[in-house]
């Protein structure tokens, strides 16, 4: 079995060549691959970062089976992975961190985090705070950058807004109560039987059990209804948002984007939340942690080499919190 931490000690400026879980064609969780790629050589505002951890995502499996590739196009290998925590290599002079600096980040489409290193821009980094492992720190900057951009929209969430969280439990929800609870707002978590104490512990203020209750036949309360999961419609929705309250969904699913052109003939908003990997935000979340305002999840933590048995798991959409990818155990 390939396992990287026997070459971590081997100098990156010596090496030509990386490990890295790739694809060469779209399909199934087989695809994945451990081979040897060149390493990545960091370009003016990058940095080049020693990954520890790459944390896993619902969009990670969508490229891997091809039904993004009208956004990703279709060049092989592919490195899938767009959450990672690692240590800094390599700077520029100018560059604000520094050889030896732990750093977390969101990458975007192009993904590269199932890797030993990734060249990437500074601006999509932040340190990584204090007490957070690497692992922890992995998996936080999606699904914490989803809930806090998905709050900023629409003149933004503020202390004392009423938001429902459709999907509490999972790798966006989670952090979804817990940043909705540190910005104020009273918050209505949406989730199965089995995750209602987990979602309470996350300090949601209500909590409505979908296998039994349908949450759109609530009281019209909501200033926010975030579906972090996307499992239902603005049209849905609508009745339970306050006049001018806004539906925001992660996925532009039931006619959102045909809604979305439209909100300047109707009071009540909707809106799809294109995520953007921003280091500035996560200082915010950073902070946040800091203060023990957010807590990370994680319930399964697998060795790189087992990614495809991470991916069979995440599309389940069963997950509790969120899955690693272990680069360096
Ligand atoms: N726009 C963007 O930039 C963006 C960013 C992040 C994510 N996304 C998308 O958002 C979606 C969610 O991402 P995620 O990371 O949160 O996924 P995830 O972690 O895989 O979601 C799994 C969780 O969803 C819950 N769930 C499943 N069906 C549900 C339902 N009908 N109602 C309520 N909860 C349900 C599950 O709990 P139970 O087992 O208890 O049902 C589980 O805890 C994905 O489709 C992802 O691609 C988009």
């Amino acid at each position: 079995m390939f396992c990287i931490s026997h070459i971590s000690n081997y100098k990156f400026n010596q090496r030509k060549r990386m490990k890295a879980m790739v694809i060469n064609q779209f399909g199934g969780p087989e695809q994945l691959a451990m081979q040897e790629v060149a390493m990545p050589s960091p370009g003016s505002g990058q940095v080049l970062i020693r990954i520890h951890a790459a944390g896993l995502n619902p969009v990670d499996y969508k490229i891997r089976n091809g039904s993004m590739k009208l956004i990703t196009g279709r060049k092989f290998p592919r490195i899938l992975g767009q959450d990672i925590a690692g240590v800094v290599e390599q700077a520029g002079k100018n560059s604000k961190f520094r050889p030896g600096d732990r750093v977390y980040g969101m990458l975007g489409y192009q993904g590269g985090g199932y890797a030993e290193f990734l060249a990437v821009n500074e601006s999509q980094l932040a340190p990584i705070p204090e007490h957070l492992s690497m692992a922890e720190a992995a998996v936080t900057p999606l699904g914490a950058l989803t809930s806090y951009q998905s709050f900023k929209i629409a003149g933004g969430l503020k202390a004392g807004s009423r938001v429902l969280i459709n999907g509490a439990s999972g790798g966006v929800g989670t952090f979804a109560v817990q940043i909705a609870k540190a910005l104020g707002a009273h918050v209505t978590a949406v989730c199965s039987a089995r995750n209602v104490e987990f979602v309470r512990s996350l300090g949601a203020d209500r909590i409505i059990d979908y296998t039994t209750e349908d949450f759109t036949n609530l009281e019209p309360e909501f200033n926010i209804v975030f579906d972090a999961v996307a499992k239902s419609s603005f049209q849905k929705s609508k009745k339970i948002l306050v006049k001018d309250g806004a539906f925001i969904s992660t996925l532009p699913l039931h006619g959102l984007f045909f809604y979305q052109f439209t909100n300047f003939l109707r009071s009540q908003k909707a809106y799809f939340s294109a995520i953007k990997p921003k280091g500035e935000d996560l200082m915010v979340i950073s902070d946040f942690i800091s203060k023990g305002l957010v807590k990370v999840h994680i319930e399964k933590t697998f060795p790189l080499e087992q990614a495809a048995r991470a991916h069979e798991l995440i599309e389940t959409e069963r997950v509790r919190g969120k899955l690693v990818l272990e680069v360096i155990s």
